[in-house]
């Protein structure tokens, strides 16, 4: 029986904590034959539903489920953890920008990085979720800077899924048949969803190259608002479901030949780009389950990538200017 696996999650009273939760505990994401430690982290108004929330996982019956703790206090709940999912803070509503969000989220992070620096295993693996995840997980770094860069990841998993999905729809093709899509930058409008290296069934894409520039990549850009305006609120499975898959790619070797794409700080030096903010770039677990980046993709559009990279200077730039880091 392999040892528990202690994962916290933070806004584990929010709506895509509650989508996420029952698929780590079915076994799914990280093998049957894996238990797991829950340490469920909010505010301290929301306790009661945390309570509620441990009464549903327990009567879920999960042979998986080693053990489940909750509470507000980050320094307890991060002490000796593996991986940290870390969901909790606002999300945007109806006309908003993912980054008018930093200055009531991006302060969170100051302290969840403290305690992840005073208690997390030095290996333990972190994906930030809560928008504009990757300045939040820029100033998580900052704050934690014991934690391996490359175990420190911003989700842009969501916006693969999405690119993978438009174009499966539009070659009618199984989603599994679309492969090598990159989404580089920021989990913003301004990221750059590319198709440079993107095979369908094996064979070159066959695009239309109009119906990328003008369709596809903006359509991804901005699909978070779009779901937002239809739906009512921001979407909430489908970033559990791009949580979990990421989880499960950091944790799983990546097949030969193959990346998926994840923001992680830019001091890998694989690309040249402002060294000091997370990127979205293609990335490959190996087999010991360390992180790499991809090198040598060419970019197709190198005046989009410095919007983005621009974009996101000038989020630390925010940040500093507010003391955050
Ligand atoms: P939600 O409002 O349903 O839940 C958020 C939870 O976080 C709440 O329970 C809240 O009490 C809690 N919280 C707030 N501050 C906290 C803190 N300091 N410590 C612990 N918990 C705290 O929101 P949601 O729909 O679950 O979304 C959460 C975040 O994820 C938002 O910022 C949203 O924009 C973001 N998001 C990111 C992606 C992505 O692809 N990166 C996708 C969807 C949503
Ligand atoms: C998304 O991409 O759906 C999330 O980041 C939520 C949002 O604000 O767009």
């Amino acid at each position: 029986v392999k040892h528990p696996l202690k994962i916290a999650v933070t806004g584990a009273a929010g709506q895509i904590s509650y989508a996420l939760l029952f698929r780590l505990l079915s076994g799914e994401i990280l093998g049957k034959d894996q238990p797991i430690s829950l340490n469920l982290l909010d505010l301290p108004q929301m306790e009661q539903t945390l309570a509620g929330i441990e009464m549903e996982i327990i009567d879920g019956c999960f042979p998986l489920l080693h053990e489940i703790k909750y509470g507000s206090d980050p320094y307890a709940l991060f002490k000796d953890i593996d991986v940290a999912l870390l969901i909790g803070a606002k999300p945007r509503t109806k006309g908003m920008e993912r980054k008018d969000l930093l200055s009531e989220n991006a302060k969170i992070f100051i302290d969840q990085g403290k305690a992840l620096q005073a208690g997390a295993k030095p290996t333990a693996k972190v994906i930030v979720v809560g928008n504009p995840c990757n300045t939040n997980a820029m100033v998580l770094k900052h704050y934690a800077p014991k934690l391996d860069p490359m175990n420190v990841h911003a989700l842009m998993h969501l916006d693969e899924l999405r690119a993978i999905a438009q174009i499966a729809h539009k070659k009618r093709v199984n989603v599994s048949d679309v492969k090598g899509v990159v989404i580089w930058g920021n989990h913003s409008n301004t990221q750059v969803p590319d198709v440079s290296r993107c095979t369908v069934k094996g064979q070159p894409h066959g695009l239309d190259e109009n119906w990328i520039k003008n369709e596809w990549q903006p359509r991804i850009q901005t699909r978070g608002a779009e779901v937002i305006k239809t739906l009512g609120r921001s979407s909430a499975a489908s970033a559990a479901n791009a949580t979990v898959q990421l989880l499960h790619q950091l944790m799983t070797p990546t097949s030969e030949g193959e990346w998926y794409s994840s923001a992680v700080l830019t001091n890998h030096g694989a690309y040249p780009l402002e060294e000091g903010i997370l990127f979205g770039v293609p990335c490959r677990t190996k087999q010991d389950l360390s992180c790499e980046v991809v090198s040598g993709i060419l970019w197709s559009d190198e005046e989009m990538i410095r919007t983005t990279e621009k974009e996101l200077v000038g989020e630390r730039e925010f940040c500093k200017r507010e003391g955050v880091v």
